[in-house]
């Protein structure tokens, strides 16, 4: 009889502990982390990257702080264009370049007969006959202290800038800018437009132009891109 208690002592003793044995590695209280912590695998080529993160979901990166690391400034094209041609250059500009766009809209719209220049009498040549014209903008640019590089575009009329750009430069304080202009004309190039800007603009950083003639506007993303690298605003 001592044999046989002994023997089911034994046997209940055996059962016990292998129930515990089964729990062993389970969570005590049954919680699941969702901690937001994620682990950097040490880079295989210099072991260096062995360390642990930390990253709050709250602060994700915006378009805005990715912008700024990659290329370091931020970027406007302005353009006028009374018939289109300056406005494709502007969106090849901004698309390549990933920047903002604004648009120099003029109060008082130009008709096909103000942009007639075969009749001087017109409102277009008028303008350009009189260095003092200022014709007005309609709307304005909300912050252009946020931009450090500004593309500024126009169509050549009677060898100089719109009298509208001379509004805007009137308008804009752009001391410490970086301004690359960039033109479209039936033949004439840049007519010294940039050293015209430098002299409304004395404290911004004049780079070299871009002249696109009017019936290539539409189709210049090569020149553009040669362009952008040989002022050294590449992407
Ligand atoms: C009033 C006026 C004057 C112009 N003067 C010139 C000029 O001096 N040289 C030239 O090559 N093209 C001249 N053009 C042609 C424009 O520069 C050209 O068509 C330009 O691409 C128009 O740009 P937009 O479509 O952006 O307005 C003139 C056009 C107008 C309306």
């Amino acid at each position: 009889m001592k044999k046989i208690i002994m023997l089911l002592t034994a046997v209940t003793l055996m059962f016990t502990l292998a129930a515990c044995g089964s729990n062993a590695g389970k969570p005590s209280d049954g919680v699941v982390s969702d901690s937001p912590v994620q682990t950097v695998e040490p880079d295989n080529e210099t072991g260096q990257s062995n360390q642990t993160e930390t990253q709050n979901p709250d602060q994700e990166e915006t378009p805005d702080d990715i912008e700024s690391k990659e290329n370091g400034s931020k970027a406007l094209v302005v353009y006028f264009s009374a018939t289109g041609n300056t406005k494709a250059v502007a969106e090849t500009i901004a698309e390549l370049q990933g920047a903002d766009i604004y648009e120099i809209v003029p109060e008082q719209p130009y008709t096909d007969e103000d942009l007639n220049y075969n009749d001087r009498s017109t409102r277009a040549t008028a303008e350009q006959n009189n260095p003092d014209a200022r014709p007005a903008i309609s709307g304005g640019i909300e912050d252009i202290a946020e931009y450090d590089v500004i593309y500024v575009g126009y169509p050549i009329w009677w060898g100089d800038m719109p009298r509208i750009l001379y509004t805007f430069f009137d308008n804009y304080d752009l001391t410490g800018k970086t301004i690359a202009p960039f033109c479209t004309s039936g033949g004439s190039g840049l007519s010294g437009t940039p050293k015209t800007i430098g002299s409304l603009e004395p404290e911004a950083d004049i780079l070299d132009g871009l002249h696109v003639s009017d019936s290539a506007a539409g189709n210049a993303e090569d020149k553009v891109s040669e362009w952008l690298g040989s002022i050294g605003q590449a992407e």
